[in-house]
């Protein structure tokens, strides 16, 4: 299974909701930066992660809290089956990075396991499994563009019929969403009830127009994240100096994207961003499929 990244081209947050999580009205963009997991079957349950070099291995947890454990974990008890198998998931999304790295495996972890255990759980059931994940998880199974409402977790395609060029710089630390939510209702305690819309962005969208969709970029937790990390807001200063259309801070941090206006474009960009001494850049585009089957044997 390889499953996306995701950028949000509109993030408008609202103040706490009772139970504690954030009204969202979101854009989720999928784009062509992937994490590929591999299911066998076995006796009993196992989970192996491989990392590139510049990854903090730390910061997966393998110790039977990982969420594709608690994927399997759900999908097993909705089916009253086992959980049995081997999966191994080779990273690239950064993680804890603001591009739902964690929400992509487990939703490959859910298709991969309802085919490996011949289940053939519905569209539906299979997205409201991923929304007890995850806020995000339901758009990884979706890809594309989406809107996203509730906490993020309802999803509806938009038609986008562009492909837009990112640039991606992961920073060398994760940020903890959780913190950075926090962190936003410091700094806003007067957040209004209802997110901003997204109406802006969707136009932008339909245009096709890569300065109209620059314009339209929102991302109310940015703030957030450039005062826990300033180096996020020099960076996004850097990279619009050397000719990207916007630079803005990626969901909740701390990976920053570029928007270009071409693949060229991104191309020179991350050229020239990784000569300014960022170890790890990289150029991706989007809308891409969400998660989904490779190979079959
Ligand atoms: O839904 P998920 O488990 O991915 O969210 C991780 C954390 O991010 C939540 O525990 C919460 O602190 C924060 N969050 C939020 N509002 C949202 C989504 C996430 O406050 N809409």
């Amino acid at each position: 299974m390889r499953a996306p990244a995701k950028i949000n081209l509109h993030l408008g947050v609202g103040a706490p909701r009772e139970d504690g999580y954030h009204p969202l009205v979101t854009v989720y963009q999928a784009v062509g930066l992937y994490d590929d997991l591999t299911a066998r079957q076995a006796a009993d349950w196992s989970l192996g992660v491989n990392l590139p070099d510049w990854m903090d291995d730390d910061a997966v947890p393998l110790a039977g809290d990982n969420i594709v454990d608690r994927a399997a974990d759900l999908l097993a008890a909705h089916h009253g089956v086992e959980r049995t198998g081997e999966v191994h998931i080779a990273k690239a999304i950064p993680v804890a990075g603001g591009m739902a790295g964690g929400s992509a495996d487990a939703a490959a972890a859910l298709v991969a396991l309802d085919r490996l255990w011949g289940l053939g759980t519905t569209d539906d059931d299979l997205l409201g499994l991923a929304a007890q994940l995850g806020s995000d998880v339901p758009f990884a199974l979706l890809g594309g563009t989406a809107l996203g409402v509730g906490r993020g977790e309802l999803v509806t395609p938009v038609d986008d019929r562009g492909t837009w060029w990112w640039v991606v710089v992961p920073s060398d630390t994760g940020l903890p969403t959780p913190e950075v939510y926090r962190h936003f209702d410091k700094m806003f305690s007067d957040a209004p009830s209802q997110p901003v819309p997204a109406d802006a962005l969707l136009e932008a969208i339909a245009t096709g127009d890569t300065w109209a969709l620059a314009d339209a970029l929102h991302n109310d937790l940015e703030a957030a994240a450039i005062d826990l990390r300033p180096e996020l807001g020099r960076l996004i200063e850097r990279g619009e100096e050397a000719g990207a259309l916007r630079g803005l801070v990626s969901g909740s941090g701390p990976t920053c994207v570029f928007l270009c206006g071409s693949a060229d474009h991104a191309r020179s960009l991350a050229a020239d961003l990784s000569g300014a001494g960022h170890p790890v850049v990289l150029a991706a585009n989007g809308p891409v499929a969400g998660a989904h089957l490779v190979s079959y044997a």
